[in-house]
């Protein structure tokens, strides 16, 4: 390439350098000093001298999270072209026709019976007026709390050290998007009322927002998305609702992102052990029990016992928890046994027979690929089978137990 060259006067060049230096030292000498006071200072939590953000590369953290999710980004018009999504590309629309034209005839017939309007009438058919909106008042929580996911996660964004984990925190609040504009489309497509969210949920998720610092990890990415990862692993094999099994791999991540970061950025001995932290720790859990108890009458309607799934929930949230030193004002085993004998206390009082159980120890994840994704970020022992799971809740549902409640 030539270049037609321009003159300038080198003596101007050296001026220009030498006044950006002085300026240079006078403005970042001065924001340092405020910075130190407390007064402000330098707002970009940014080191442009090597072209990093504060904190490091951490190419760990980008590696496990923002490349993993760019490999398992997935687009809604894929998975539900009934929904009014156009997020393929037009090369992406045309992998889809040629892997189609690879498919053998049954496999077409079952695909186009999954794309089309057929598909969405026959979720009107599979369930009841009554179950579509047990289904809905259920999934209708985790929209809600998709809405402060992705709140939560762009605050957050801003508050991590190193580029790493800036590119991992980038990639949730894509997928929080996608999960909220998503959900909701699908929760319409069940035409029943959504419902607000109950003020359980509200103390939970406002409270979390508006932690502090890492401690939003604590109630965004362990509390809030344990419990939205125990729900949609429990439907994502009701019929109509495989789609769920995308958001569980989501929610996957984002529980494992706090043991990662911390693992980078340790929390200090007082931002585990301190007492003001642990009693906000315990504080946002206790809603759930009440929430727990409200939503027993929908989840009797799928066929699912409510504290067998805030067991299960409570026992992989304690498991994180204690993984990355989110501490409570007692044990993690202490705090089971009273969340154990809260739950049979309200089951003894909604049932109208309760014989009395340890709920902690409930699995209610079905999906085999779900379990496997679960066992691998909670690096937890794969408890019953799926079959076991499945034969367990129809028993109960035959029994009358899970449908008998109040
Ligand atoms: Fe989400
Ligand atoms: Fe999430």
């Amino acid at each position: 390439m030539e270049f037609e060259k321009i003159e300038v006067k080198p003596q101007s060049a050296v001026i220009q350098r030498r006044v950006e230096e002085v300026v240079n030292t006078l403005v970042r000498g001065y924001d340092e000093v405020m910075g130190r006071l407390h007064l402000g200072g330098r707002k970009g939590d940014y080191d442009d001298i090597h072209y990093e953000f504060n904190g490091g590369a951490q190419d760990q953290l980008r590696k496990k999270h923002y490349d993993k999710s760019m490999r398992l980004l997935w687009k809604a018009e894929e998975q539900a072209p009934w929904l009014d999504f156009r997020d393929c590309t037009a090369e992406e629309l045309t992998l889809l026709s040629m892997a189609e034209k690879s498919m053998d005839r049954e496999e077409l017939r079952e695909l186009k019976r999954v794309r089309s309007q057929e598909f969405r009438d026959t979720i009107m058919t599979e369930y009841t007026e009554r179950e579509r909106q047990a289904i809905v008042n259920v999934l209708s929580l985790i929209g809600h709390g998709e809405a402060y996911a992705w709140l939560v996660s762009t605050e957050l964004l801003n508050e991590v050290k190193s580029t790493g984990a800036r590119t991992a925190l980038t990639m949730q609040v894509l997928e929080e998007a996608n999960h909220f504009v998503v959900l909701r489309e699908l929760l319409q497509a069940f035409e029943c009322d959504i419902p607000r969210m109950p003020i359980w949920e509200y103390l939970l998720l406002e409270r979390g927002f508006k932690s502090k610092g890492v401690e939003k990890f604590f109630a965004m990415n362990v509390v809030v998305e344990g419990f939205a990862l125990g729900l949609f692993g429990m439907m994502s094999t009701l019929p109509g609702l495989e789609i769920w099994r995308l958001f569980h791999r989501d929610e996957s991540r984002h529980t494992a992102l706090p043991s990662n970061y911390l693992k980078e950025f340790p929390l200090t001995a007082w931002q585990k052990r301190s007492p003001f932290a642990r009693a906000h720790r315990l504080s946002l859990i206790l809603p759930l029990v009440p929430a727990v108890a409200l939503g027993e009458e929908d989840l009797a309607e799928l066929g699912i016992d409510a504290f067998d799934f805030a067991g299960a929930t409570a026992r992989k949230v304690f498991h994180l928890s204690d993984r990355v030193g989110f501490s409570f004002p007692i044990s993690t085993a202490a705090l089971s046994s009273v969340l154990n004998a809260a739950f049979n206390a309200v089951a003894s009082y909604t049932r109208v027979e309760h014989t009395k159980k340890d709920y902690l120890q409930a699995e209610t994840t079905r999906g085999e690929r779900e379990l496997q994704t679960e066992a691998e970020v909670f690096g937890l022992k794969r408890g019953r089978t799926p079959t076991e799971a499945t034969r367990r809740t129809s028993a109960a549902s035959h029994n009358g137990g899970a449908r008998t409640a109040a």
